[in-house]
């Protein structure tokens, strides 16, 4: 017997010798590496969907259309491992090859997203379990559970196989891990780990009852394995630490992954995931799931309808916050989606319009999802850029269009990014509070927050969206529309930036809670109140719009209101309620104070759009922000990428007439040719990169 496990061990080791020395003449086979430019297009192609003999031919579309580069993979675990342990690599590797005689690079999504049947069947405890009690069943995607360990194993091992074969591949450039995590679990299993994940933050019981306050409604725990997950309006305590138990599962799920790639990959192959990006999903913290990462990226879809120039580009700025560096859009609509109400196209040109904005907010890439529809499947009707005959669908040129462009632009965008001096803070604590207990329907965080933003951007055109605990030091102005979360610690963090020179703006419901999500005891903004010499009496959510009135003469606010009590003698009030429930009237609505170099406001309610403007301008000019670019036309988007003294000014007309924009100098506009120009002149969706002379770098 156990000379046989010796004779085993002997040829599993020959076997793994034979493995790392093949890997290893891959690995050293002579490099036909395409460049990587620095600006990609890009699609997600499934050659696994396809017969072999069809790839040169999408593959030559595809360079035609100067797609540069291909994702692919990440639903392909059942042709990669059709039966346990059994690896089937090799047409892998042959749709590299050709992609690369195509000079198309590629990026590996990792298959974890869609386990095979033989798995499920034969495990079916790695199947995920509803807040509902179902397990899911196989048939669609994401069935798995993120936490359980068998579903950790197997995807380890064939993560493992792809690294092996593929980490040195001189055209794979990157690897995304899964697609798009989603549903978190509600299994046994998971609940288990949560009680010891709790028991590790809290050590006791004791500790865990006090923040909680389960001494209401009878809460109180006095086992670990008495706490349930969250999955419905229990005790906000508890949810918030799903919350970060879902976050951290996630995390784990995503490193498990990672270091399955690492411990066999060139280091400069990255490591990414796409993660969801409609509606901001909120299911885990996005800021910790980049940690891990060396680069954020994600789907930026419109569905029903069209771009909306400052909710797509607020979207972006908060993807490029998670990590503060550029990013990638991995998946963007080829005109329409199939999952919408109304699936409707795009215009033409607004697809143009829509790679642009990314690249304008410091995209490096753009990919499209996806190249072409498989033939059946659920999602036969997606928009897609060749047909199911194989042929180029309309959307085909304006794609082309773009990669041309791309290429036009990438020697002056490359190494840029943006730049800003305008913060928004946007937390994941406050987020999940907020939506917990929003006390009036009407209260839509999102909808805040882009109330800040769309007059931030038009007056300073560029604004970074940022993780409260970041540094703040390159900030002249940071807001926080709803920062309803503040702990100690974020506290001496916002403190320190004011005190040290910046300025301050706190929207509504800030500071009502603490790292537990339980009630402040100081008064909002909670222990910043002393340091804002005022604090919050009450809140009230409105029915109908109030009355108010301040130094930027009248207006009107609605949703929410909060009147402020002033306790220090310096106190400056903005803004005042007129006349309405009276509670409110007489009251500030909006306060500032200095301290240290710098000054804390607060503005407790929601404007309307003229009197937030005018409000914002207030905050811009206080804090000596300066625009990036200057004065443009209505409806024309302006972002500014830099690399040390060059400047790249990215215009795009999102109305519907043509204008006309003068330049403070003359510029290269790098999408045509010609000499530089004093002006330019944009059609309905046209596009424009340009930069003074001297940056020229070729
Ligand atoms: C994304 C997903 C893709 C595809 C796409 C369709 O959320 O990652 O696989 O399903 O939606 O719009």
């Amino acid at each position: 017997m156990r000379k046989w496990s010796r004779h085993r061990r002997a040829l599993a080791l020959f076997a793994s010798v034979l493995l790392l020395s093949w890997n290893f003449c891959v690995a050293s086979k002579p490099s036909s590496a395409n460049p990587v430019p620095p600006l990609l297009l890009g699609a997600a192609w499934y050659p696994e969907q396809w017969p072999e003999r069809r790839w040169n031919r999408d593959l030559a579309l595809m360079e035609a259309a100067n797609i540069r580069v291909a994702r692919i993979g990440e639903f392909a675990w059942s042709r990669l491992e059709p039966a346990e342990g059994q690896y089937h690599l090799d047409w892998m590797e042959r749709a590299i090859r050709d992609a690369e005689r195509h000079h198309i690079l590629i990026v590996i999504g990792t298959p974890t997203d869609a386990p095979p049947a033989w798995l499920t069947q034969k495990y079916p405890e790695t199947l995920r379990v509803d807040a509902q009690g179902i397990r899911a069943q196989h048939g669609g995607r994401r069935q798995f559970s993120y936490s359980n360990p068998k579903y950790r194993e197997l995807s380890r091992r064939i993560v493992r196989q792809l690294a092996l074969r593929f980490g040195h591949d001189p055209d794979v450039i990157g690897w995304q891990i899964g697609n798009e995590y989603t549903d978190e679990s509600f299994d046994a299993e998971t609940q288990r780990m949560f009680q010891q994940w709790l028991q590790q933050r809290y050590k006791t019981l004791d500790a865990l009852n006090a923040n909680w306050t389960t001494a209401y409604w009878s809460q109180m725990y006095t086992n670990w394995n008495q706490i349930p997950l969250s999955a419905g309006p229990e005790n906000p305590g508890l949810m918030l630490e799903h919350r970060h138990f879902v976050s951290d599962t996630w995390r784990s799920f995503q490193r498990n992954q990672i270091d399955a790639i690492r411990q066999y990959a060139d280091p400069q192959q990255f490591i990414t995931t796409n993660l969801g990006g409609l509606g901001w999903s909120a299911n885990f913290d996005h800021y910790k799931i980049s940690e891990d990462l060396d680069l954020a990226s994600w789907d930026d879809y419109v569905g029903e309808g069209h771009l909306h120039p400052y909710r797509n580009g607020a979207m972006h700025d908060f993807v490029r916050g998670w990590k503060r560096k550029n990013f990638w859009v991995m998946e963007m609509q080829p005109g329409s989606v199939n999952w919408a109400p109304v699936n409707n196209s795009l215009d033409k040109g607004e697809t143009r319009a829509m790679a642009w904005e990314a690249i304008g907010h410091g995209a490096d890439a753009v990919l499209y999802w996806q190249w072409r529809d498989a033939l059946n499947g659920q999602e036969e009707y997606h928009g897609a850029i060749v047909g199911p005959d194989g042929g180029p669908l309309p959307i085909y040129s304006e794609i082309q269009q773009i990669g041309r462009e791309f290429a036009l632009a990438a020697p002056v965008l490359q190494g840029t990014r943006p730049v800003s001096q305008v913060a928004i803070l946007y937390t994941y604590d406050s987020r999940w509070a907020i939506d917990f207990q929003r006390h009036t329907r009407d209260y839509d965080q999102l909808q805040v927050l882009l109330d800040y933003y769309r007059p931030l951007r038009d007056l300073t055109q560029s604004v970074d969206i940022i993780s409260a605990d970041a540094p703040l030091d390159q900030y002249k102005l940071v807001v926080a529309p709803s920062l309803n979360v503040i702990s100690q610690d974020l506290a001496n963090h916002l403190r320190n930036y004011v005190r040290h020179g910046g300025h301050l703006v706190l929207g509504p419901r800030s500071g009502m809670k603490n790292g537990y999500d339980a009630l402040n005891i100081e008064r909002q903004p909670g222990p910043l109140a002393a340091d804002l010499g005022g604090r919050v009496s009450q809140y009230y959510a409105l029915e109908n719009s109030v009355p108010v009135r301040g130094i930027w003469g009248q207006g009107r606010a609605s949703i929410w209101a909060e009147p402020l009590s002033i306790h220090a003698k310096d106190v400056r009030v903005l803004l005042s309620y007129e006349k309405s429930n009276g509670w409110l009237d007489g009251h500030p609505a909006m306060v500032v104070q200095n301290f240290g170099k710098g000054k804390i406001a607060y503005l407790g309610t929601i404007l309307d759009a003229s009197l937030m403007h005018d409000a914002v301008q207030w905050m811009v000019a206080g804090a000596h922000v300066r625009p990036a670019f200057g004065a443009v036309p209505a409806n024309v988007e302006v972002c500014r990428r830099e690399r040390g003294n060059t400047q790249v000014f990215i215009f795009i007309n999102h109305g519907e007439l043509p204008v006309t924009i003068p330049l403070p100098s003359p510029m290269r506009n790098w999408l045509v040719a010609g000499p530089p120009v004093e002006a330019l002149y944009l059609d309905p969706e046209g596009v424009a990169v340009v930069s003074e002379q001297a940056s020229v770098t070729h």
